[in-house]
C-alpha cells in the first residue's frame, strides 16, 4: 500500500481486482510469481549470477528456454536471486536448493507543503544552519520508490543545478510519454517495474484509465514524495488557492532517481519492488525513500522485500526511509519496522484551514475543509444523515452517513450533517456518501484532529462533536434548517504543533518489541507538494481551471520523504556516516516537547501525551541532527548477531550476509543491538543491557548521564561519565533496570541522555515489567 491515507474508491478497485483474479486466473494457469532471494552475491560479475540463477531455474523447468520464459526478473547488482512464473511444487523444490535463503510468492504491498520545512527551521532565508552547510543537499542522490513522477512539474526544473554527479550509474528508462528528455540535472534517473504487476493482475492496460507504461506518475503520490523530498523553488503555488506560497523540497538541491514501482490501479508488487532496490544500490543512491508497505501481520524479516532490500543497501551504505503506516491510533500498527530501516511517524504542522458555517439563526461556527468552490456564501438546507436514510438502511449507519445508506431523493442539492460513529469513523466514507446522492455539502462531526479531507467539488467542513451537536440543536428548533458556507482560510501559527496526528501507525512493532518503532516523526498533515495533472483527482473538479499541479496530502507516506530530505542533506557534511549514525543523529537530537516547550500531545480519542510508540525519539529537528555530539553507530555484523538473537537460521543468515555461523560466537540479546533506544518488553525483576557510543564532537569530551526511570523502574548507568579524547572515541556502558512493582505493568517511558554542556543526546527508554512466572502459579 502507498502509505497515503487510502481513498475508498481505490481500495474497492483493488477489491475488485483480487476478487476477479482469484476467480479466473488461479484455476486456469497453476502458476504464480514467487521470488527466489538467495541472499548477497557470491560473484561480483552479474553475469555469472546470473547464469547461476539460470541453471537452478533450468534444472527444475527442464530447459534453459523453460527457464527464460518464467524468469521476470534477476536481481543480481545489490543481493542475488531472481522472480519467476513456478509452480507450488516448483517453488518448493527450488526452496531446498543449496545457496537458497527463501522462495516466497509474490505480494501487493500498497500505497499508504511547504510551509513544513519553514516549521521545521530550514529556512532559505536568512541562509544558514544545516541548509547552508549542506548547500542544499548538493551532490546527494535520493531515490523514490512509488508511482514515478511528472517531469514537467515546475518542482523538478534544474535551473542552476550542476552536472550529474560523475559517480551516478543509473540510467533513464523510456517509456510511454516518457523521453530520454524527461530526465534532467533534477531527475537523474528513473526506472520502472511492472513485469510482477502484469503476472498478479494481467497485462496493465492502459486504455480503459490513465496510466502510463513508464515513470510518468499517472497518480499523483510519487510527484508529492519527490517533490517534498527534493523539489525546486516554485513560487506562488497553492492548492486552489489555500496554503498559497513558496512551495519547495527539503534538499532543493539533491537529486532524483526514481523508481516506479506502484500502478494506478493500486498496489505494488513485491517483486518488482525488490528489483528496485537491487538496481538502486548498484545505480549509486545515497537515500532510499519507500512510502509504502504491508498491513500487519507482519512478516519474518528473511520474508519481508522491504526488510531484505533495505538490508542490503543499508549493507552498502545506503539510508532507508520508510513510512510507518496509517493505521493509528491503535497500538502495535506499526510497519517497516527492520532495525536498519528508519521508520517514520506523521506529525503536524503550524498551518490550519478554518472554514466557517453560519446557521440560519445567524449563529457562526468554524470547523476545518479545505474548499474554495462555488458553494459559499448562500443558504442550503440541511438534513440529518439518520432523516434521510434509504429505507431498509439501519438509521445508525445514515447518520454516520455510511456507503450507499442515503435516499438520493432526499438529499438531491442539500446539506447532510453526519456523526462519526464507531462503525464508520471515516469523512471519505461520508463525502462519497453524499456526493453520490447528489448532496451539496457535508458537514461531518467527529473526534477532534487537523487531519483536514481535501475537496473540490462540495464543502466538506470536519467538525468537533461540540459542534455537531451545536447545529444539531439548531436543526430541531427550526422548521426550515439552512446552513451557509464560507470559503476555507489559511492560517499560520494558531494552532499548537507539532502533535502526533491520530492515523500514524503506532508502536510497539508486534515483530520485534525489542526494537522501538516507529523511530521519529516528521510533518505529514495536510502537506502541499507537487501533483500529477494526470491523477483522477486532478480531473473530478467541475469547476476549477484545471490540471491540478499542487496538491495537500497527509499520511506517513508525507513523512517519510522529510526524512529523506534530512538525510540527503546530513549525508552532503557528513559523507562518511553510517545509515545507523544518521539514523541515531536524528533520534538522539529529536524533540519532545511542542514550541510552548509543553510535552507534546499525540491525537487520539482522547488526547494524550505523546509517548515513543508516538513518535520514537520524539519530532526531527534537522539542526540539531547535524551536530549530535555522541551517535550510537553499528554495522552489518550488529545485524546478523540480532537476527541470530531472533532465532534466524544459521544458514539463512550466513547467506544473506556472507557472514558464516557466527550465531555461535555471540550471546547478545536482542535487547543489546545499539540502537539509540531501550526497550525491554518483558522486565523480570532486573535486566542489563549495554550500548557504545562514539564520540563525533569535540575531541576532549566529557558527558554525564541523567536518567529519567520509567514509573515502576530503577534504572543504573555505568559508567555515568565518559570521557572521550584523541585516542579514546568509543565508550560502552551499561544500564541495568530493576523492578518496582509486584504485578504485572503497562509500557512505561522515560529517557537517558548524556550531556556536554553543549549537546544532550537522548534516548528513550521502554519498559514493560511482567510477573514473576513462579509467583503467578502460586
Ligand atoms: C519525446 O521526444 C520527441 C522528439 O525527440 C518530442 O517531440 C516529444 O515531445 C518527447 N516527448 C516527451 C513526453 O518528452
Ligand atoms: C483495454 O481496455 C479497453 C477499454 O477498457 C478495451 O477496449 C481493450 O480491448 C483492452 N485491451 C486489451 C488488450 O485488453
Ligand atoms: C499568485 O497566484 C494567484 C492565483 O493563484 C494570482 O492571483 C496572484 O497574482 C499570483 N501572485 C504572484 C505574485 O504571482
Ligand atoms: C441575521 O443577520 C442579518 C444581518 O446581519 C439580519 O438582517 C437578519 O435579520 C438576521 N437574522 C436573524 C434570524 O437573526
Ligand atoms: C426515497 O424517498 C422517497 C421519498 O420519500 C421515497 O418515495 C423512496 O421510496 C425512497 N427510496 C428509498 C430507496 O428509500
Ligand atoms: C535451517 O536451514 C536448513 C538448511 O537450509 C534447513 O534444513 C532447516 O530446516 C532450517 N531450519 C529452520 C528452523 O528453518
Ligand atoms: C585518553 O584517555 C585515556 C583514558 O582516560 C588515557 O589512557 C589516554 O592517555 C588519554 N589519551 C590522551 C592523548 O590524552
Amino acid at each position: 500500500m502507498l502509505v497515503r491515507k487510502q481513498t475508498m474508491g481505490r481500495a474497492f478497485l483493488m477489491f475488485l481486482i483480487f476478487a476477479q483474479l482469484q476467480f479466473i486466473i488461479l484455476p486456469i494457469y497453476a502458476s504464480s510469481v514467487y521470488i527466489v532471494y538467495m541472499g548477497e552475491r557470491h560473484q561480483n560479475d552479474p553475469k555469472l549470477t546470473l547464469e547461476l540463477h539460470h541453471e537452478i531455474l533450468s534444472a527444475v523447468l527442464g530447459s534453459k528456454e523453460a527457464a527464460l520464459d518464467s524468469i521476470l526478473y534477476n536481481y543480481k547488482h545489490g543481493f542475488s536471486g531472481f522472480a519467476a512464473l513456478l509452480t507450488h511444487s516448483q517453488a518448493n523444490l527450488i526452496a531446498d536448493f543449496p545457496g537458497v535463503v527463501r522462495v516466497m510468492p509474490n505480494h501487493i504491498l500498497s500505497l499508504h507543503t511547504t510551509r513544513s520545512w519553514d516549521f521545521l527551521q530550514l529556512k532559505p532565508e536568512p541562509f544558514s544552519g544545516l541548509l547552508s552547510k549542506s548547500r542544499s543537499g548538493d551532490g546527494s542522490i535520493i531515490g523514490i520508490m512509488d508511482t514515478g513522477i511528472w517531469p514537467e512539474s515546475e518542482s523538478f526544473k534544474d535551473d542552476g543545478v550542476g552536472e550529474v554527479p560523475s559517480r551516478w550509474k543509473g540510467i533513464c528508462q523510456e517509456g510511454e510519454e516518457f523521453n530520454y528528455s524527461s530526465c534532467n540535472r533534477k531527475i537523474i534517473g528513473a526506472r520502472w517495474y511492472v513485469k510482477g504487476y502484469d503476472a498478479e493482475f494481467g497485462k496493465l492496460n492502459t486504455s480503459g484509465m490513465v496510466e502510463f507504461l513508464s515513470s510518468r506518475d499517472a497518480v499523483g503520490h510519487g510527484t508529492h514524495t519527490s517533490s517534498t523530498a527534493a523539489g525546486a523553488f516554485v513560487e506562488n503555488a497553492s492548492f486552489m488557492g489555500l496554503a498559497q506560497g513558496l512551495a519547495r523540497g527539503g534538499a532543493h538541491s539533491a537529486r532524483l532517481a526514481v523508481y516506479k514501482v506502484c500502478w494506478g490501479t493500486g498496489g505494488c508488487s513485491s517483486a518488482d519492488l525488490l528489483a528496485a532496490f537491487d538496481d538502486a544500490i548498484s545505480d549509486g543512491v545515497d537515500v532510499i525513500s519507500v512510502s509504502l508497505g504491508s498491513s500487519p501481520p507482519l512478516s519474518a524479516y528473511v520474508e519481508d522485500v522491504v526488510a531484505i532490500g533495505s538490508f542490503h543497501a543499508v549493507a552498502k551504505g545506503i539510508t532507508v526511509v520508510c513510512s510507518a503506516g496509517n493505521s493509528g491510533p491503535y497500538s502495535h500498527t506499526v510497519i517497516n519496522t527492520a532495525p536498519w530501516i528508519i521508520t517514520v511517524a506523521a506529525s503536524t504542522i503550524d498551518r490550519s484551514f478554518p472554514t466557517a458555517i453560519t446557521l440560519g439563526n445567524n449563529q457562526t461556527l468554524v470547523g476545518q475543509a479545505l474548499y474554495t468552490g462555488k458553494h459559499v456564501g448562500k443558504f442550503y438546507r440541511i438534513v440529518y444523515g439518520e432523516d434521510v436514510a434509504s429505507s431498509n438502511i439501519d438509521d445508525d449507519r445514515a447518520g454516520s452517513c455510511d456507503s450507499r445508506s442515503l435516499n438520493a431523493t432526499l438529499v438531491r442539492g442539500k446539506v447532510v450533517l453526519c456523526f462519526q460513529s464507531r462503525l464508520q469513523r471515516s469523512v471519505m466514507v461520508a463525502m462519497k456518501t453524499v456526493m453520490k446522492a447528489r448532496g451539496v455539502g457535508l458537514i461531518f462531526a467527529q473526534f477532534v484532529t487537523k487531519d483536514v479531507t481535501p475537496s473540490s467539488r462540495i464543502p466538506i467542513v470536519q467538525v468537533d462533536f461540540e459542534v455537531g451537536t451545536c447545529v444539531m440543536t439548531y436543526m430541531e428548533k427550526t422548521r426550515n434548517p439552512v446552513v451557509m458556507f464560507s470559503p476555507t482560510k489559511t492560517a499560520v501559527g494558531t494552532v499548537i504543533s507539532p502533535e502526533v496526528v491520530f492515523f500514524s501507525s503506532r508502536g510497539p512493532s508486534s515483530l520485534s518489541p525489542s526494537v522501538l518503532k516507529p523511530d521519529i516523526a516528521a510533518p505529514g498533515v495536510n502537506i502541499l507538494a507537487s501533483w500529477s495533472p494526470a491523477s483522477s483527482s486532478s480531473t473530478d473538479t467541475d469547476h476549477h481551471q484545471l490540471p491540478l499541479n499542487f496538491k495537500i496530502e497527509s499520511g506517513t507516506s508525507m513523512s517519510c520523504p522529510h526524512i529523506s530530505a534530512i538525510v540527503a542533506l546530513l549525508k552532503s557534511i557528513h559523507p562518511s556516516w553510517s545509515p545507523s549514525a544518521m539514523k541515531s543523529a536524528l533520534i538522539t537530537t529529536a524533540s519532545v516537547i511542542d514550541e510552548y516547550s509543553q510535552s507534546m500531545v499525540a491525537e487520539g480519542a482522547p488526547h494524550k501525551q505523546a509517548d515513543p510508540f508516538d513518535y520514537g525519539g520524539g519530532h526531527v529537528d534537522p539542526n540539531k541532527a547535524s551536530d549530535p555530539g555522541l551517535i550510537y553507530d553499528m554495522d552489518v555484523l550488529d545485524y546478523v548477531y540480532f537476527l541470530c538473537s531472533l532465532g534466524y537460521n544459521n544458514s539463512a543468515i550466513s547467506l544473506m550476509t556472507r557472514h558464516h555461523t557466527i550465531c555461535s560466537k555471540t550471546s547478545r540479546t536482542q535487547e543489546d543491538l545499539n540502537v539509540p533506544s531501550i526497550s525491554i518488553p518483558e522486565l523480570r525483576k532486573s535486566f542489563m543491557v549495554s550500548r557504545t557510543v562514539t564520540n563525533v564532537g569535540p575531541v576532549s569530551s566529557v558527558y554525564t548521564a541523567h536518567v529519567e526511570a520509567p514509573p515502576g523502574v530503577r534504572v543504573f548507568v555505568k559508567p555515568s561519565i565518559l570521557s572521550f579524547n584523541s585516542t579514546v572515541k568509543k565508550l560502552q556502558f551499561t544500564v541495568s533496570f530493576h523492578s518496582r512493582l509486584r504485578v504485572q505493568g503497562r509500557y512505561s517511558f522515560g529517557s537517558l541522555s548524556w550531556e556536554d554542556g553543549v549537546h544532550i543526546v537522548r534516548i528513550p527508554l521502554v519498559v514493560r515489567v511482567v510477573m514473576d512466572e513462579f509467583r503467578v502459579e502460586r
